[in-house]
């Protein structure tokens, strides 16, 4: 049976002392569930809140990891640094990524296998915009975007890697999927790793992110091929996220 998990993408957001009281605050409020729960932090502020979530069973993830082990890359942030803070995830192919800093389906490969190097879990973003979703794209688009991945790094890669499913045109607008719509798409994506190797679908965990909130997340959670969400806004509140979590 695949765990489900819940990871918050704080995006760009907050200060060195909101980041710690918000990690605080999600810590002092967890149950004894099962589930995973993790929070992908602005780079800036992991050494900090490796701190704050060391004795708690809150992972710790990064955004985004270099698309290279180390060299002159200005600005960049290697996977092995992200180890010497107990990173256990990093986001890759976030669309905001895709969007506004040019990362193709290649360099989210990249990146998607320096993080498996170093035994970082990639949290795989795919999605579709709304533009493509109205051509009747979404499924050519995230071959596409599954594809790249799959030829660089192999289909047996994907026992350590976790897929989050945004459709673009949900994300930061308030609009979500309808929980058929999601699952549609969820139910997919697993068909089209299973086709390729059964075993390794079946334990996928695969993520909805995209305005996911407490008063829908237990719709979403509920659809058999979802196991979870990647949380933008609804994460940057502990009560909220936590009742997003409660809702697995
Ligand atoms: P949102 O963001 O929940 O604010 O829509 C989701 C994401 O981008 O991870």
């Amino acid at each position: 049976m695949r765990q489900s998990l819940v990871v918050g993408n704080w995006k760009m957001n907050g200060t060195r002392a909101s980041a710690q009281s918000l990690a605080k605050g999600i810590i002092a409020g967890l149950n004894d569930s099962e589930a995973g729960i993790a929070i992908c932090v602005p780079y800036i502020y992991i050494a900090d809140i490796a701190e704050v979530v060391k004795d708690s069973r809150l992972a710790l993830g990064s955004q985004n990891v270099a698309d290279k082990a180390s060299g002159a890359f200005t600005g960049e942030i290697s996977a092995t640094m992200l180890t010497e803070f107990s990173c256990q995830y990093a986001l890759v192919g976030h669309s905001e990524r895709r969007t506004f800093y040019g990362d193709t389906n290649e360099s989210v490969a990249a990146r998607y296998c320096q993080a498996q190097e170093q035994k970082i879990i990639p949290i795989l973003c795919v999605g579709e915009t709304l533009e493509q979703r109205e051509q009747d794209q979404t499924f050519a688009v995230i071959n596409e975007q599954l594809d790249a991945v799959i030829d660089v790094a192999g289909i047996a890669s994907f026992a350590n890697a976790v897929i989050a499913y945004e459709p673009v045109w949900a994300i930061g607008t308030g609009k979500t999927a309808s929980d058929e719509q999601a699952q549609e798409v969820h139910q997919y994506i697993r068909q089209y790793i299973a086709a390729k190797d059964q075993a390794i679908a079946e334990n996928l965990q695969i993520l909805y992110g995209g305005s996911a909130k407490p008063d829908n997340a237990k719709g979403l959670f509920a659809m058999p091929d979802i196991d979870g969400g990647l949380i933008g806004g609804a994460s940057l509140d502990a009560e909220s996220f936590l009742k997003i979590y409660q809702s697995i």
